[in-house]
């Protein structure tokens, strides 16, 4: 291994590099509430396992963390469940957008992936079934993994998706169609989109992100919540399908396992070394931060650092 990489300094040159992109995407405005937010935020944060953080820009602003909560209700749900979780939910690259439909008829109900809405959806009804108040239990979770005590949700985020949640309502009554959802459509959807509507921080998804980088014991207790193997494989499902239909062209540019989220935050992890965290929330055609994916795509190039 060489010489620890200049973080500080490196983050400071994507920062100048890739905050002018922001302008050629799009805020999230399908959730209105989203589209609030101020589309030249930017923030990036690392932190190492052996104690080191570094950041740039907002990096103690608190966004939206949208799809990047299906990435810990996965490993929530991983943890009661283990090996039974995947007769719920496959774990192949869809190869369609997030919020697509068409893959559920053909495939029983079964959705592709954890990270997708559907296979989201599967997961939030293994939590219900679990936890009298699922929602509230993500949030321990989060709050328990970032050291982050006052971790909330934003309340007018998740009632603004919930009114306007179409097509994951659709979603989540066909999958209960084929016997794939134990709990009420409703129950399943309302702590769904709580859970999408926690906000965090990117120096608090970096410290959340740290027990993946190592191999499933959070750092800074000891606590081992994941095997190793365990961890192995969700960093694996990250690589194939963290960010959608572009997780191909994601691995190819930034070679990290990373889950995005369309408040514009994304988590990625090297494992054995550090987790970083970047929010910008103008977002490409993908859903994924336009900007971010770019900082990433640097980070990897200019630290020399990749799972390859
Ligand atoms: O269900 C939705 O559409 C949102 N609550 C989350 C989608 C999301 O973040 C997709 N990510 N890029």
């Amino acid at each position: 291994m060489t010489a620890s990489p200049d973080y500080q300094a490196i983050l400071e040159t994507i920062a100048a590099k890739v905050r002018p992109l922001a302008a050629q995407g799009r805020v999230a405005d399908y959730i209105p509430e989203l589209a609030k937010v101020p589309a030249d935020k930017f923030a990036m944060a690392v932190h190492t396992l052996d104690g080191r953080r570094f950041a740039v820009g907002d990096a103690d602003e608190r966004f939206s963390i949208q799809s990047i909560s299906k990435l810990f209700t996965l490993l929530m749900a991983l943890r009661m469940k283990k090996e039974t979780l995947w007769q719920r939910v496959g774990r192949e690259p869809s190869g369609n957008p997030f919020n697509s439909l068409v893959q559920l008829e053909h495939e029983q109900g079964i959705p592709r992936n954890p990270f997708i809405n559907a296979g989201a959806l599967v997961i939030t009804d293994v939590l219900c079934r679990h936890f009298v108040q699922a929602d509230r239990a993500v949030l321990e979770f989060l709050r328990r993994l970032s050291g982050a005590t006052d971790l909330n949700f934003d309340s007018a985020v998740a009632e603004s998706e919930a009114e306007h949640g179409y097509r994951n309502a659709a979603m989540a009554n066909f999958i209960k169609s084929f016997g794939n959802l134990d709990s009420p459509v409703d129950t399943v959807l309302q702590s769904y989109f709580r859970q999408c509507a926690v906000r965090m921080s990117c120096q608090e998804l970096a410290t959340a992100g740290l027990l993946l980088a190592n191999h499933g014991t959070v750092p800074a207790s000891g606590e081992a919540l994941l095997t190793p193997s365990e961890a192995k494989r969700i960093n694996a499902i990250l690589l194939t399908c963290g960010t959608y239909d572009a997780a191909g062209d994601f691995a190819f540019r930034v070679g990290l396992p990373a889950k995005s989220g369309v408040g514009g935050g994304i988590l990625a992890i090297l494992p054995g070394e550090l987790a970083v965290a970047v929010w910008s929330p103008a977002l490409d055609e993908n859903g994924n931060s336009l900007a971010g994916a770019m900082a990433l795509e640097h980070f990897t190039t200019l630290t020399g650092r990749s799972v390859f």
